[in-house]
């Protein structure tokens, strides 16, 4: 079923009342632990009966405050374990569909993190379980189109990541690709060639974050050791000139998560955000929300944000958007139908 496009659903879009109209769009970098909310964190800790070490939601928000990546890594994957059932991660799922929806999104490439779940004993085949329900019937449901990337935790062992790859094939139907999360400096993509040269071999996309915290020399060997489609914040990519020149001449997909960026402090105010450098650079990006609930937003939360920091353009926007189909892994046809709809939201021709 292909998702409406209706006008009355434009004017729902455009009534959000922040000023900043919600073009369709697809979600190509958002983790579905990261979407946790804590009300639901803790609804699932009492309906597990695994109490979390804080008081109530008073106390558990005070730890949303982050100093780097890892800080937060700590308080996510901490959350993470009351996720124990097939119906949490679906409840999880639908829950996020649910808001992506509302912000916009039509399209979402989900990112998992099967291991933080099985290195605690929650077999791949519970995750699976949960995912495949809400995903397979996220269109139905919430209206957007939903495949999962599993993503391998760089700061475990990469054989790990290479035992996981075959476990993933009877899931091909909702798992479209495998990417490179968490920790990133002193993991360089290197250690994964192994694994995403057995993802490839399997017919799977490939993506890997880099250039979060690390340096530009990881963007270029997740492209040229792992063959990534598409590289995941890629902002330290504007340190090396000859490196920006490549991005821009093979047009390789960059997914910018503004409020993440500032969350996790690798840019010290949004008015410091490299996004519009790397749009008058030429490069492919689009804007992404990471992991909204531990951010302070969702898709069209960051694209607001970044518009007041910035003063984005409508048409830099309608360019953010446009950007977000052509490097999703939606078949041809599906891309062109989405930017059709995004042309007529923008109140352009198509
Ligand atoms: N896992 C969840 N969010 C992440 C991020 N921003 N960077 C690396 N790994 C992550
Ligand atoms: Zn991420």
């Amino acid at each position: 079923m292909a998702p409406p496009y209706g006008p009355d659903e434009r004017g729902a879009l455009d009534g959000q009342g922040d000023g900043v109209p919600a073009l369709p769009t697809a979600e190509l970098h958002v983790h579905l632990e990261g979407t946790l909310e804590p009300e639901l964190a803790v609804a699932l800790a009492a309906r597990n009966r695994t109490p979390l070490r804080y008081a109530g939601l008073d106390e558990l928000r005070q730890a949303y405050a982050f100093s780097d990546l890892q800080s937060f890594l700590d308080l996510y994957y901490e959350l993470s374990a009351v996720l124990r059932t097939p119906e949490d991660f679906a409840d999880l799922a639908h829950a996020y569909f649910a808001r992506a929806a509302a912000q916009g999104v039509r399209h979402a490439e989900v990112f998992v993190d099967p291991q933080a779940h099985t290195s605690r004993g929650v077999p791949l085949e519970v995750v699976m379980a949960g995912l495949g329900e809400a995903f397979r019937t996220a269109e139905q449901r919430h209206g957007l189109t939903a495949r999962a990337i599993v993503c391998f935790l760089r700061d475990r062992d990469p054989a790990e990541a290479e035992a996981l790859v075959p476990q993933l094939l009877p899931y091909r139907d909702v798992i479209v690709g495998v990417g490179l999360d968490s920790a990133e400096v002193g993991r360089p993509p290197e250690l994964f060639e192994r694994a995403y040269a057995l993802a490839a071999d399997a017919g799977l996309h490939r993506v890997a974050h880099a250039g979060e915290e690390g340096p530009p020399a990881y963007v270029e060997s997740a492209l040229d050791g792992l063959g990534a489609e598409r590289i995941d914040h890629g902002i330290r990519s504007l340190e090396d000139a000859s490196l920006v020149a490549r991005l821009r001449e093979e047009q390789v997909p960059l997914t910018v998560c503004p409020l993440s960026n500032v969350a996790l402090r690798c840019v010290d105010r949004m008015a410091d955000h490299p996004l519009r450098r790397m749009l008058d650079a030429g490069l492919l990006v689009s804007v992404h929300s990471d992991d909204p609930a531990y951010f302070g937003g969702y898709l069209h939360d960051n694209v607001t944000a970044v518009t007041r920091a910035l003063g984005l353009t409508a048409g830099q926007r309608r360019t953010l958007a446009e950007n977000s189909f052509r490097a999703s892994f939606l078949p041809e046809a599906e891309k062109q139908r989405h930017l059709k709809a995004v042309a007529a939201a923008a109140g352009a021709p198509a």
